[in-house]
């Protein structure tokens, strides 16, 4: 498995994870155009894909901005909010969590908080709070819970050793 940063051939890709990431897995998918799927969509740079070895798109997880935010920071800027998805067949197979963390990294270049809405009832909660985020209020509609998770900044070695 690989994990590259997104690239615009793979916004089908995306939009089909989006698709995944805003329902439960016993309900039926929404349509590619439906209001949820495209509020949920990336910003460019903001999406990282994982691969098989010969390129075949397994699993994508990005930030975006939602409007309303499920969380403010401390200046009172939204909280950039993460979603995820692993195509049926490759799941529990330790994708999401890679995607979880290379997530993370790339986020912390911007951010110091990740934040995400789950389901309470999704299953995906237990590798939520595997990979660092805990519970910090209530989510949208009902079920829903809001997670998040503190970002750490690249230290200056970090910094340093990236520019070679
Ligand atoms: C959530 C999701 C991205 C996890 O991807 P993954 O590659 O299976 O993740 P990993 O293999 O790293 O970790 C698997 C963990 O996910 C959790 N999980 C997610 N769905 C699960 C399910 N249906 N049954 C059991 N565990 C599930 C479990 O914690 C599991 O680990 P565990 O068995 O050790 O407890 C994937 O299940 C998925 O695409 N689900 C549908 C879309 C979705 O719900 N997205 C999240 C929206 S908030």
């Amino acid at each position: 498995m690989e994990l590259r940063h997104a690239k615009p051939q793979d916004s089908a890709f995306l939009v089909e994870m989006a698709r995944l990431a805003c329902t439960l897995e016993d309900r039926p998918l929404p349509s590619r155009d439906a209001s949820e799927v495209l509020a949920l969509l990336p910003a460019p740079d903001a999406a990282i894909v994982a691969t098989d070895d010969d390129g075949r798109p397994l699993g994508a997880a990005w930030w975006h901005i939602h409007e309303p935010p499920l969380l403010r920071d401390a200046t009172g800027e939204p909280v950039p909010e993460l979603v995820m998805a692993v195509v049926e067949g490759e799941r529990r197979k330790g994708i999401g969590a890679a995607l979880v963390d290379a997530l993370a990294e790339e986020a912390a270049k911007h951010f110091s908080v990740l934040a995400l809405n789950v389901h309470i009832r999704n299953p995906a909660a237990r590798l939520y709070t595997r990979t660092g985020f805990r519970v910090a209020g209530a989510g949208r509609g009902w079920f829903g819970v809001a997670l998040s998770r503190a970002l750490e900044r690249p230290s200056i070695s970090d910094a340093t050793s990236s520019h070679g």
